[in-house]
């Protein structure tokens, strides 16, 4: 008989596992709301076996204290604070500060933040030849990643970005005080404009969008902000386990940010933002029936998936999509606006909560399915919400890197099951 493997709660602290005759004590770990996770690093060597769990949704990868998210709840909270009270009060300034730091900031804290963030708020000139070198079709997400990459060669004196605690501070604001002028670019390459050169001391969101548009209205900045809050971090997500697992190779913090953003550019990942919109249009353009898509999703032979819909970990109305739906209705209203397609949106929401398929599998709007629509109320085009979705996120990925260096966590090296051939001989070429 195969061997029976019990779990039991021998201690407060220990799981037993019994494989066979062999009984093997586990450790607990347990989080800050109690939630449980058996530690197998001493699995193997105990027992000869391994886990296997392909897509890691039963699987830890650190214990982290920057992002709680209780998926069956509907909670989301940055080192303790809920998104929906900093989304409402923070300026993504002080939210930055929060990820990196483990506390809102201070006036003066906050001042010396602003402070670090002019200082490094333009790009080398050299980044504007390489876009412009760049192929027009190339995707924005793709310049994003070229331009993130480029940044080693343009800092060479950074690439260890850990052991010199000032190089590891210049790194980190290096990057997110000329990430906005690299998105900016990025679009007034794409839409064949002058580039708009920095202007720093506008504030950081404001100099964004007067590097994009030439201009920065309040309420626009104030919309801005808020978004940029709802996208800062997402724990271990697929980009910022990324960055967490390339950086644990001791690679440089560029090229470790630069993969965080290849892996946010995918349909499943940050990339669904874009996908929502061009649904969303397509279901517009097909007379608006929502349905036919609604159907086309529970159709197992078709490959089309609800884009904006489901979570690896929400299983509950996420509660960011529950903020920028409400800060939808408030921008389209605020800039007097009204567009057919958030009222697709609202009614596709509307028949799949209560379709039976999405209801037993507890799929749910997630942060994508309206955040584009206030994109394109800002004047941002569809092939740029990724780029918006990490300039958000870049401050994550960050927090995430650089609590990864300070636990001294190993390189990343997962194990296998192997089910390829047996050994077997050689066999001469004329002999095949
Ligand atoms: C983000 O991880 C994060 O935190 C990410 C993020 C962040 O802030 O970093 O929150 C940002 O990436 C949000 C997700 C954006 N992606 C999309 O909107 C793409 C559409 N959604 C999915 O493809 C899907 O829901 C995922 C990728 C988000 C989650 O996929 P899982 O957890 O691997 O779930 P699954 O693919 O195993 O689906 C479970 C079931 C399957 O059906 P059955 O095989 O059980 O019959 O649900 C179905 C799936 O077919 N399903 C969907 C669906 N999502 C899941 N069916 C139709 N439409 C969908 N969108």
């Amino acid at each position: 008989m195969a061997n029976t493997i019990e779990l039991q709660e021998s201690e407060s602290e220990k799981v037993e596992v019994k494989i066979g005759d062999k009984t093997i004590k586990l450790p607990v770990h347990t989080g800050t709301y109690q939630e449980k996770g058996i530690d197998i690093s001493k699995l193997r060597a105990q027992s000869g076996y391994i886990t296997l769990d392909v897509g890691f949704k039963n699987t830890g990868s650190t214990q982290s204290t920057i992002t709680f998210i209780d998926g069956e709840q509907g909670i989301l909270q940055h080192r303790g604070y809920p998104i929906e009270e900093l989304a409402g009060k923070a300026s993504f300034e002080e939210v930055i500060y929060l990820l990196l730091h483990d506390d809102l900031p201070n006036e003066a804290q906050l001042s010396e933040l602003k402070a670090r963030l002019e200082q490094y708020a333009r790009p080398e000139a050299g980044v504007r030849d390489i876009l412009n070198a760049l192929p027009d079709d190339t995707h924005p997400m793709g310049m994003m990643c070229v331009l993130l990459s480029s940044l080693s060669g343009f800092y060479p004196h950074l690439m260890d970005s850990w052991s010199d605690q000032a190089k590891r501070e210049e790194a980190m604001y290096r990057l997110l005080g000329q990430m906005p002028a690299l998105v900016a670019y990025i679009y007034r390459r794409k839409a064949g404009l002058p580039y708009i050169d920095p202007r720093p001391e506008l504030g950081y969101v404001a100099n964004f969008l007067n590097m994009m548009f030439g201009e920065a209205k309040e309420e626009i900045v104030e919309a801005l902000d808020t978004l940029l809050i709802l996208h800062a971090d997402h724990e271990q997500n697929c980009s910022a386990s990324t960055v967490r697992f390339v950086g644990s190779s001791h690679v440089n913090l560029f090229a470790a940010i630069s993969a965080g953003n290849a892996a946010l550019w995918g349909p499943l990942h940050g990339g669904a933002n874009q996908k929502v919109l061009e649904m969303l249009e397509a279901i517009k353009a097909d007379g608006g029936d929502t349905s036919k898509y609604i159907a086309k999703a529970k159709d197992k032979s078709d490959p089309f998936r609800l884009m904006g819909f489901g979570h690896r970990v929400y299983k509950n109305y996420a509660p960011r999509a529950k903020v920028i739906k409400k800060y939808t209705d408030k921008v389209l209203d605020m800039l007097n606006m009204d567009d057919p397609i958030l009222d697709i949106a609202k009614g596709l929401e509307q028949a799949a909560l209560q379709d039976e398929y999405f209801v037993a599998r507890k799929l749910f709007p997630n942060v994508d399915f309206y955040s584009g629509i206030i994109y394109r109320a800002l004047g941002i085009p569809v092939e740029m919400f990724t780029v918006m979705f990490a300039l958000g996120r870049l401050p994550g990925w960050i927090a995430q890197w650089q609590e990864m260096r300070q636990n001294g966590e190993p390189i990343g090296r997962p194990r296998q099951i192997y089910t390829g051939h047996s050994t077997r001989k050689y066999v001469p070429l004329n002999e095949r």
